[in-house]
């Protein structure tokens, strides 16, 4: 994954446990020397072992940190570096939802090596939906129900995000929506 997910768990675990934690971490995940680049690509995993390490080191569950790290994204990362990209793909939950896939195709012009998730909204009433979301990687579910948290309250209509189908042979989830 490029860089920028990197540094944002960098940025995330420095401004909640301070950059000693952080040294620790990379440390542990045997990255001690690496200096992240945003736009320069990784493997993946560099970041699943930053999450290892992140949850050893931190002694939180890594389902649990993925979940923190999808809503620091949105309230944070996203919002400081890419405000003008979020502000165009929508200005409430459902229609920023169904975005997401156009809003990642436009990431992807700058990036070429990006490997996007796949998202699909379907059964939309005017307090739910159901958001299929599909990716070549395994285990980032919990990144999407903080991602997805972090969006309702981006749109100030919190929400409630729960799994309720997966295959983990093709990495297909569903999550319930409710605001
Ligand atoms: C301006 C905002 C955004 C940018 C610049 C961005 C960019 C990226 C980048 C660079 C990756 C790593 C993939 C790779 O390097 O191959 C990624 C992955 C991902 N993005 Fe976004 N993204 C944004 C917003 C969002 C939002 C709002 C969601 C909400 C659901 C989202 C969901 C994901 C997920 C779940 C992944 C993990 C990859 C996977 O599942 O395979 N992103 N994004």
């Amino acid at each position: 994954m490029y860089g920028m997910i990197n540094l944002a768990l960098e940025q995330m675990v420095k401004q909640g446990y301070g950059a000693d934690t952080w040294e620790k971490i990379k440390n542990e995940a045997g990255l001690d020397e690496v200096r992240f680049i945003s736009m320069k690509s990784y493997d993946d995993k560099v970041s699943y072992d930053l999450v290892g390490a992140a949850s050893q080191v931190l002694n939180i569950e890594a389902n649990e940190l993925l979940e923190k790290f999808g809503e620091y994204w949105i309230l944070h990362t996203a919002k400081e570096g890419y405000g003008d990209l979020l502000k165009m793909a929508g200005d409430n939950l459902p229609d920023f939802l169904k975005n997401l896939n156009l809003m990642h195709m436009k990431v992807g012009s700058v990036m070429p090596d990006l490997i996007p998730p796949s998202f699909e909204v379907q059964d939309l009433t005017d307090k739910s939906l159901t958001l299929i979301y599909s990716s070549k990687r395994a285990g980032l579910a919990p990144m999407v129900v903080g991602l997805v948290k972090g969006l309702g309250l981006r749109f100030n209509t919190p929400c409630e995000v729960n799994l309720v189908k997966q295959d983990n042979d093709n990495s297909t989830y569903s999550f319930n929506v409710t605001w």
